[in-house]
């Protein structure tokens, strides 16, 4: 013992010029955190699917931490953030991936969190340790005989908007939630993007049920818009993913920007064709699956429309987003989708099927109260009904798809 704390002293001394003095005094001042606790808002759980689940938790940085998980009533069971060796030491987000979980059962998560004094690469002094009370969710359930989702989109950090959607999500409770892009106006600043994507105005948007993250053509606006996978959990950090509940299956997709690549307020630094693309070869991929090719219904949520109400007059906005429609279109078709749920407009639409268009499309308004919406869907092996409604609970559109 005392030939290590020596050689400790010495290499301390040498290497990094602190003295073991100063390392003890440092050490009985543990590093604190400004507010008290080291957590800056609750936790979010996003994937959604219960093979691709992150657990996504707002520290004030710098801390460290670890995820517990309990599976199904059984005992807790430690989940590292480690990557390639380390541990996390993040400024705004701890970001904890799960291993695949069954579907349809309880899942109580618990976070520790702790600050941490990184002074050099010889004294990193850690803080009290802090752990979040215990949060249960259900996983989502590919074998269940129905299903209940929320879908919000273009909340464009309108915070009283964002409290009433998120109080009747709390009241309904579903079985998981759509953010179907345009979050944010712009993405200028890291440290405001806690409260842009995860726990705006301190609200727990997605800690009791699984969040559906899409980005609308906002949210890849602004130079730290590079730092949104920090603040989201899509599967493999992309912004596309598909998952089953119940009787339906849903598709989420990435639209990007609203121009062309070429364009020149995009100063050349956009490339979202070469994204649409491997959308277009993961599109042709995932509808060969059992779980979605034998679901009863099926539904694509994306920040764009893939229809204008008006294509005639609106042109220019129409000619810029077809995009996604020459390039997905093809295989939506083939692969029996039934419904298209977008935002992006800011105008409620029904765009019902016809000789115009093979899918129906269902755009919802934002942002302010008066104008935003919420979707709600609920799905049983014969039918899906999704209602759109104001946030004061008034009906606009209803729309019943029958297996
Ligand atoms: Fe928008
Ligand atoms: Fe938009």
């Amino acid at each position: 013992m005392m030939q290590r704390r020596s050689f400790l002293k010495s290499t301390l001394a040498a290497g990094a010029g602190v003295s073991a003095l100063s390392l003890q005094a440092a050490a009985e001042d543990a590093p604190q955190t400004a507010t008290g606790s080291v957590f800056s808002g609750k936790a979010v759980v996003c994937g959604p699917a219960p093979d691709s689940l992150t657990i996504l938790q707002p520290v004030h940085g710098p801390a460290t931490g670890f995820l517990e998980i309990a599976v199904a009533g059984g005992p807790f069971q430690r989940i590292e953030a480690e990557a390639a060796g380390l541990l996390p030491y993040a400024q705004h987000v701890l970001k904890f991936r799960l291993p695949p979980v069954p579907g349809g059962v309880e899942l109580r998560y618990r976070v520790t969190a702790r600050p941490v004094d990184f002074q050099n690469a010889y004294k990193i002094l850690p803080g009290e340790p802090e752990a979040i009370e215990p949060v249960a969710i259900r996983t989502l359930d590919p074998a269940s005989a129905s299903t209940r989702f929320h879908i919000w989109n273009d909340t464009h950090e309108n915070l009283e908007t964002l409290q009433l959607l998120h109080a009747r999500t709390a009241e309904a409770r579903p079985d998981f939630l759509v953010w179907n892009g345009d979050q944010t106006n712009d993405i200028y600043d890291e440290t405001l993007m806690t409260g842009q994507f995860l726990a705006p105005g301190g609200l727990p948007i997605a800690a009791e049920w699984p969040l559906a993250y899409a980005r609308g053509n906002h949210d890849v606006r602004g130079p730290a818009a590079r730092k949104l996978a920090e603040f989201t959990g899509s599967p493999d950090d992309r912004y596309y993913c598909a998952f089953r509940s119940g009787p339906v299956a849903v598709l989420v997709m990435d639209t990007g920007e609203d121009k062309p690549d070429d364009h020149p307020v995009f100063g050349g630094l956009a490339a979202f064709e070469p994204m649409r693309r491997r959308q277009q070869a993961w599109l042709a991929e995932t509808i060969q699956a059992a779980w979605f090719s034998e679901a009863p219904f099926k539904v694509l949520c994306c920040h764009i429309p893939l229809w204008w109400k008006d294509e005639v007059t609106d042109v220019g906005h129409w000619r810029f987003s077809r995009v996604c429609r020459d390039a997905w279109l093809p295989l939506l078709v083939e692969g029996g989708v039934q419904l298209v749920v977008s935002g992006h407009t800011h105008e409620p639409a029904w765009l019902p099927p016809g000789a115009e268009r093979p899918i129906g499309q269902l755009i919802g308004g934002a942002p302010r109260p008066q104008q935003a919406t919420l979707i709600e869907g609920v799905a049983d092996d014969s039918r899906l009904t999704l209602t759109m409604r104001r946030l004061d609970g008034r009906a606009l559109e209803t729309v019943e798809l029958t297996a």
